[in-house]
């Protein structure tokens, strides 16, 4: 490929009117200059998964930020991902294309309020799902995601009470999975899966009554009680290689990168309004502008970083750490396709 002379622009607004093929270009070019990886979470627009160098979930993301040999980490997600890759990969400068997309179910939880339960419950360990802010991982024994919740509170002695933070769904899934008694959830949830309800569920399955439904954990009980399969997002896109219909209950991102991967089989989003707009705030434009003038970077205080690293390193060990690549994706790779998370 020739590389185009091409300099900088120096606002959002002038990238904004680039062409998504001269944004997709510029994105190529900078990043192999940079030795720069970008990493995409699932929910991620079509055209921001296109370009990312790796797809995939909150596990699966926050392994490849801890193995990565790029220099510089642009993430495509929200700002708790970005966080999680900074934290295990501190030597690294980690950007975001929008600093501005956060995650209102980490908002739920402060360090101060954590702190405050923690002294109620001493005895308890404290099991924290990755979307968090890096003080709140700073207070905890251990975080999960959604891919390991239930192995990683399986890790910890059946007496002993944990207090789990801050998805009250994904609490009472791992409550329903490990029929423990003693999981103290704290009350907060994520605004686009908790909005699903049973009559959307219906609908969908009036409509499609052969597809199998999938929903992810951090829905309510009530649907999960209806799904064939509770999974991360990840191991949706592992049973869209294996089925020909699904009705999906996740973020809407998700359904449409897997129509796009296979067309000719049908998936249908158990709601149309499931819309992040936290991960719908990156852009190529954005992209492109955040890898030409470096920002915005995420940075957070050493001793945080650290006690958060010890919590988030326990999850990777209890999750078999890094997983190496099957054979099926080395294949992938060298034939210039991104690998799946
Ligand atoms: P996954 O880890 O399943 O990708 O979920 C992350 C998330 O934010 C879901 O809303
Ligand atoms: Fe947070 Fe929900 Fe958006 Fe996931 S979908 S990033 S949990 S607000």
């Amino acid at each position: 490929m020739i590389r185009p002379a091409r300099l900088p622009l120096k606002t959002v607004r002038e990238y904004s009117e680039l062409s998504r093929e001269e944004l997709a270009d510029r994105i190529h070019w900078r990043k192999k200059d940079l030795n720069a990886v970008i990493l995409g979470h699932n929910y991620q627009e079509i055209e921001i998964q296109e370009v990312s160098d790796f797809l995939g979930d909150s596990l699966a993301l926050s392994q490849e930020a801890a193995d990565t040999e790029a220099d510089i980490i642009v993430f495509c997600g929200v700002h708790f991902m970005a966080e999680t890759a900074k934290i295990l990969s501190p030597e690294k400068t980690v950007l975001m294309p929008d600093p501005g997309a956060g995650c209102p179910m980490a908002d739920f939880v402060t360090a101060e309020g954590l702190k405050k339960l923690k002294a109620r419950h001493p005895e308890a360990a404290v099991v924290t799902y990755v979307n968090s802010s890096a003080e709140v991982k700073a207070e905890s024994d251990i975080c999960c995601t959604s891919a390991n919740a239930v192995q990683v509170v399986e890790t910890i002695p059946a007496d002993r009470p944990i207090i789990f933070v801050p998805d009250r769904n994904l609490a009472q899934w791992v409550i329903d999975e490990t029929g423990r008694d003693n999981i103290i959830p704290w009350e907060g949830y994520c605004h686009v899966h908790d909005d699903m309800v049973l009559d959307e569920l219906e609908f969908a399955k009036e409509d499609h009554p052969s597809a199998l439904v999938v929903i992810h954990p951090e829905a309510r009980q009530e649907l999960l009680d209806r799904a064939d399969v509770v999974t991360s997002t990840s191991g949706m896109v592992r049973m869209a290689a294996e089925h020909d219909q699904l009705i999906i209950g996740t973020e809407k991102g998700l359904v449409d990168k897997l129509q796009k991967d296979y067309p000719l089989k049908t998936f249908i989003p158990l709601s149309k309004a499931a819309v992040c707009g936290n991960m719908k705030a990156n852009t190529l434009a954005k992209l492109a502008w955040s890898l030409d003038h470096l920002r915005f970077e995420v940075t957070m205080p050493e001793n945080v970083r650290v006690r958060a690293a010890t919590a988030l390193q326990r999850m990777l060990d209890v999750s078999g750490g890094w997983q190496a690549p099957t054979e099926e994706q080395e294949r992938l790779e060298m034939a210039g396709v991104r690998s799946e998370g």
